[in-house]
């Protein structure tokens, strides 16, 4: 059964922007995209630089440092950089207006 972990409410997270979080060990990204919300690993499959605060249009979130773009659904990235995916989490939200992901 998937067992899903408490992140923070989510009205912290405003329109277009991410916060990150350790789960269980993991450092995990989530983000608000026009209002949805997505689960990701916290960190670009290029170089190891941290996601968070990256540009988010639409479903994507730009890398901060060389800004590869990935789709947040999927993880796939797009360009030349790398074509690794990002881990992507299953996220809901709880009656309370919760965040909460299972990793
Ligand atoms: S480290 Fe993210 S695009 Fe290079």
């Amino acid at each position: 059964m998937t067992r899903y972990h408490d992140a923070f409410p989510a009205h912290e997270l405003e329109h277009n922007s991410s916060k990150a979080l350790l789960i269980d060990g993991k450092n995990i990204l989530i983000c608000n995209a026009g209002g949805e919300y997505y689960a990701v690993d916290n960190m670009c499959t290029h170089q190891r630089a941290e996601l968070e605060g990256g540009r988010i249009r639409n479903c994507f979130i730009s890398c901060p440092l060389h800004g590869v773009r990935f789709n947040l659904e999927t993880g796939k990235p797009m360009g030349q950089l790398t074509n690794v995916p990002l881990n992507t989490y299953p996220l809901q939200v709880s009656d309370a207006g919760m965040l909460q992901v299972a990793v």
